[in-house]
């Protein structure tokens, strides 16, 4: 089958064809996931991000093509910041398992292109080389190992993305997570950008969704991945935007910490703790202690909103809870603050007056973080012979687990965990609210005249 590398493109006729022969298991693209969702999808910026080998690069290039067939006359775009770099990535990809001899798509040398039959071209472009994107117009543009590029690459892609021939005009970008704060991040935060997250499962090469099991190459690849150490292994296995360096929550393995949703016995106690946000998120979570001898903590449910008014954060919570025996809700101190100057009540009172009786969290940071830390640590048990942390969280709680592993610690004061990063608040929510869950679960629940056990609903 042939392959187009460099030296193959310079000895190469003007026009070659390249079209490539399926491989006889992939004579049909099958994508599944977030790998599946990005076809239909028409946003202006999408990212589709995860671990190593979920499917990501295959899923785009497939879309580039087939929309190139589908729009006859359309410009789309392969680029990565280091133009040497896609010969022997994606190139090798799109001829190896996109392409199919009966595409009739020849390769152009000289402009450095795929042309389709139909007028349709695919041009493949570096960063490193700008002024080839500058001059030109496009409909599609795919970046692949989007974390490579400035800020300013991107820019340059969205002021050349207007040719006008597809029904819209997209940047589909693909990468593993890197840092929290690199700007790709920082825009799917603001949703400038779509994020589409895809997992292993997604990909059919390595998991059968037919038996729910992992084939062979699969387990073989996922053996390496799993072998990897520190940011790497939480990048390229997890799929996480991690610290690099600083990670506060070392200690922190979604292996240990993370289960799946059970129900949980009603005479557990619960224990519900919010950070407030109004325009930032508003956190609360839900903890349940039980009672085998290592008193094991299920973080069982999360809130994450943003929008939400004092009154109706206080119904939603509420609502919630119904039918669940809450020892406590504890609140950020700051909620008890007068707003004396807005003429309005505390957030804490207008909690209260909608039937959720909410009382201050200690808001000691240090304190609270070495509370978060020893919950989190592997120790033995007296009942356990395995390792195992007092804390679990249910997989339902997204943004929890998304979000620890972003914390570092501050340069300030090694002890605390860092507010701001490069001047940029760091996404702390779901933290604080663990934080002073953690913190108030020493509180003695006989206390009932101070901390009256309240019926919720
Ligand atoms: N839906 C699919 N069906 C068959 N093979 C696939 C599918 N999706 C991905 N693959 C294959 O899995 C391997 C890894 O996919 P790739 O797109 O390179 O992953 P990523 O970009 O996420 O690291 C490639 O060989 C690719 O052809
Ligand atoms: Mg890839």
């Amino acid at each position: 089958m042939p392959r187009v590398g460099q030296q193959e493109l310079r000895n190469a006729p003007p026009i070659l064809t390249i079209a490539g022969q399926p491989e006889s298991d992939e004579v049909s693209y099958q994508p599944a996931g977030a790998c599946r969702e990005v076809f239909t999808r028409r946003a202006s910026e999408l990212l589709l991000e995860g671990p190593s080998g979920t499917g990501k690069t295959r899923a785009l290039l497939e879309k580039l093509s087939l929309c190139a067939k589908r729009y006859p006359g359309m410009r789309g775009l392969i680029c990565r910041k280091i133009r040497a770099a896609i010969t022997q990535s994606c190139q090798v990809e799109f001829e190896r398992a996109v392409l199919v001899e009966s595409d009739q798509v020849r390769w152009h040398d000289g402009d450095q292109e795929y042309r389709y039959p139909n007028g349709s071209v695919i041009v493949v472009a570096g960063l490193d080389d700008p002024q080839k994107i500058k001059s030109t117009q496009f409909d599609l543009v795919y970046v692949n190992e989007a974390t490579e590029l400035t800020l300013n690459d991107w820019e340059i892609l969205t002021t050349r993305n207007r040719n006008g021939i597809m029904p819209y005009q997209q940047i589909i970008a693909d990468c593993n997570p890197g840092d929290p704060t690199h700007w790709l991040n920082l825009r799917c935060r603001d949703g400038q950008t779509e994020r589409y997250c895809s997992k292993h499962e997604d990909n059919p090469r390595y998991f059968d969704q037919s038996t729910m099991t992992w084939t062979p190459v699969g387990m073989a690849y996922l053996a390496t991945l799993d072998a990897l150490t520190g940011a790497r292994y939480q990048h390229l296995r997890l799929g996480v935007w991690a610290a690099a360096e600083g990670q506060y929550f070392s200690d922190w393995d979604p292996a240990k910490h993370v289960c799946e949703p059970f129900d949980l016995p009603a005479h557990w106690t619960r224990w519900v703790a919010v950070d407030y946000g109004f325009a930032d998120p508003w956190c609360v979570l839900w903890a349940a202690r039980a009672d085998d001898a290592r008193r094991t903590i299920y973080l069982y449910r999360e809130l994450y909103l943003t929008g939400y008014r004092d009154e109706q954060q206080a119904d939603l919570l509420r609502e919630k809870s119904k039918g669940e025996r809450i020892a406590r809700y504890y609140g950020d101190p700051s909620m008890f603050n007068r707003r004396t100057e807005q003429n309005k009540l505390s957030i804490a009172l207008v909690y209260r007056q909608h039937g959720v009786p909410l009382l201050p969290a200690v808001n000691k940071r240090i304190p609270g973080w070495q509370a978060v830390l020893r919950t989190m640590a592997s120790e033995r048990g007296p009942s356990t012979t395995s390792e195992s942390p007092r804390l679990q969280v249910f997989s339902s709680c997204k943004n929890l687990i998304r979000t620890i592993p972003q914390m570092v610690h501050d340069p300030l004061d090694n002890e605390d965990v860092a507010d701001k990063i490069r001047g940029r608040k760091t996404e702390d929510h779901a933290c604080d609210a663990l934080r002073y869950l953690l913190t108030m679960e020493t509180v003695p629940v006989g206390r009932r005249h101070q901390f009256p056990m309240t019926i919720a609903g």
